[in-house]
């Protein structure tokens, strides 16, 4: 079956201003992104990856350029169109988690589900679930303070599954990880992609993750160097060394206020 493109980034340019002078992030940068595609995004550091992955979260403005999702300008969608969007259809794993500290593990996991006004009984076993599929089942009810900084990203990782997302957005999600927990991480990506046709962009250092990426998309100095993609039936994820079971509020887009006032 032929695969429809989902995102489209269109000449996409980025600047900051910066001390009074003008900053070039990004330069006419142009990426499409289809239905189900797993692909990560490599290059040295400063080159533009993260800001890329943010536009393409719709968290910040390009400078100029497109940002299509099914066709339609993202861009210029008004704030509150943004926020629901981003709740129902990205699932954002960024280097900074922004877990809310006075939640435990399974309430942040369950936020962007309480955001929307879903009941608790049901989102509470979900977010079980997917805790326990990052290897947390024994942190159900540790607050972030009280979890290592591996943890809290797995915790964040969990909640970007929550909602289902059709795309993941993930600055490099096994950055704190042990070999076996990464493996474990990845192993999930992939199931996911395969299970529910889950589409993730993943940007990262990890050349091992990268080797296993069927598209890998490599920027430096703000622009796209080379978009490489590999026979899909060549990768493999590693069967991991630890079996899983089967079983800041713009990441989550919406209103967590509103949800700390139903707590109390
Ligand atoms: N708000 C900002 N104002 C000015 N410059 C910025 C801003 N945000 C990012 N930059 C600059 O833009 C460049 C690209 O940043 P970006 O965070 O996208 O890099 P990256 O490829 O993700 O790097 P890394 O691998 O280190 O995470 C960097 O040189 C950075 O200093
Ligand atoms: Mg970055």
């Amino acid at each position: 079956m032929a695969k429809s493109d989902m995102v489209v980034v269109e000449n996409v340019s980025k600047r900051f201003e910066h001390e009074g002078n003008e900053l070039t992030v990004l330069k006419n940068v142009s990426l499409t992104v289809q239905e189900r595609d797993m692909l990560c995004v490599v290059g040295p550091s400063g080159a533009g990856k993260s800001t890329l992955l943010h536009l393409m979260g719709t968290l910040d403005l390009p400078t100029s350029g497109k940002i299509k999702y099914d066709g339609e300008d993202v861009t210029r969608f008004g704030s509150a169109r943004l926020a629901a969007f981003r709740n129902e259809r990205i699932g954002f794993v960024f280097q900074f988690h922004h877990l809310l500290p006075e939640f435990t593990a399974v309430e942040n996991v369950m936020m962007p589900g309480l955001i929307r006004g879903q009941r608790r009984g049901k989102l509470k076993g979900r977010a079980e679930a997917l805790l326990e599929e990052v290897g947390l089942a024994h942190r159900f009810s540790h607050r972030p303070g009280e979890l290592s900084g591996g943890e809290q990203q797995r915790v964040a990782l969990a909640r970007a599954l929550m909602m289902e997302p059709r795309l993941v957005l993930a600055d490099e999600p096994t950055g704190n990880l042990d070999t076996a927990t990464s493996h474990a991480v990845h192993e999930l990506f992939f199931r996911l992609n395969e299970a529910r046709g889950t589409t993730f962009l993943i940007v990262t250092h990890n050349p091992e993750l990268a080797k296993l990426m069927p598209r890998v998309v490599s920027m430096r100095d703000g622009e796209i160097e080379g978009d490489v993609r590999k026979d899909v039936d060549s990768y493999r994820a590693p069967s991991s060394e630890r079996p899983m079971t089967q079983s800041k509020s713009a990441e989550i887009g919406g209103d967590v206020d509103k949800v700390r006032a139903e707590e109390e």
